[in-house]
């Protein structure tokens, strides 16, 4: 009585696995790894980065500070290379003109491959 009953429910099993797996292979297409332009990791530490900074002395995440918003920023700019290397030079040279007559401090002591992470976290934003 026990056998027959484990035999079912291990007939159960197996037919449910090889259902599940015969529909993973239908539904699941493979989708092409294109090109990789940024990682999860770098995102991370480009908001870690951030808040070691001073950027948060004039920049919030969602609204105006004495800068644009990190959610607007991300809004006008499309996260690709271009303008990750953008945004970087400007980071690290300061500048104004774009939001407004307010001017982004110069920070120099930056590198540019931080400075590349830290617009990569903001623009992940949206
Ligand atoms: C002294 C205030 C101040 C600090 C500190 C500051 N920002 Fe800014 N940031 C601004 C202002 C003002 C603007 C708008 C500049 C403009 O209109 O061109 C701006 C613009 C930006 C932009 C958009 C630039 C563009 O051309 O569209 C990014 C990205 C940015 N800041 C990131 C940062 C990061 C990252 C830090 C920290 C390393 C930082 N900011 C620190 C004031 C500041």
């Amino acid at each position: 009585m026990n056998f027959i009953y484990c035999t079912a429910i291990a007939t159960l099993i197996f037919a449910n696995c090889s259902f599940a797996q015969t529909t993973k292979k239908k539904n699941i297409p493979v989708k092409k790894v294109t090109s990789v332009v940024t990682s999860a990791e770098d995102i991370q530490n480009g908001k870690a980065l951030i808040q070691k900074s001073d950027c948060m002395a004039c920049h919030k995440t969602d609204v105006k500070l004495v800068g644009p918003g990190f959610v607007q920023i991300a809004k006008k700019y499309p996260a690709i290379e271009a303008n990750y290397t953008l945004l970087a030079d400007k980071i690290i040279n300061g500048g104004t003109g774009v939001w407004g007559q307010i001017p982004m401090a110069a920070h120099s002591t930056l590198s540019k491959p931080d400075a590349k992470k830290m617009v990569k976290y903001i623009l992940s934003l949206k």
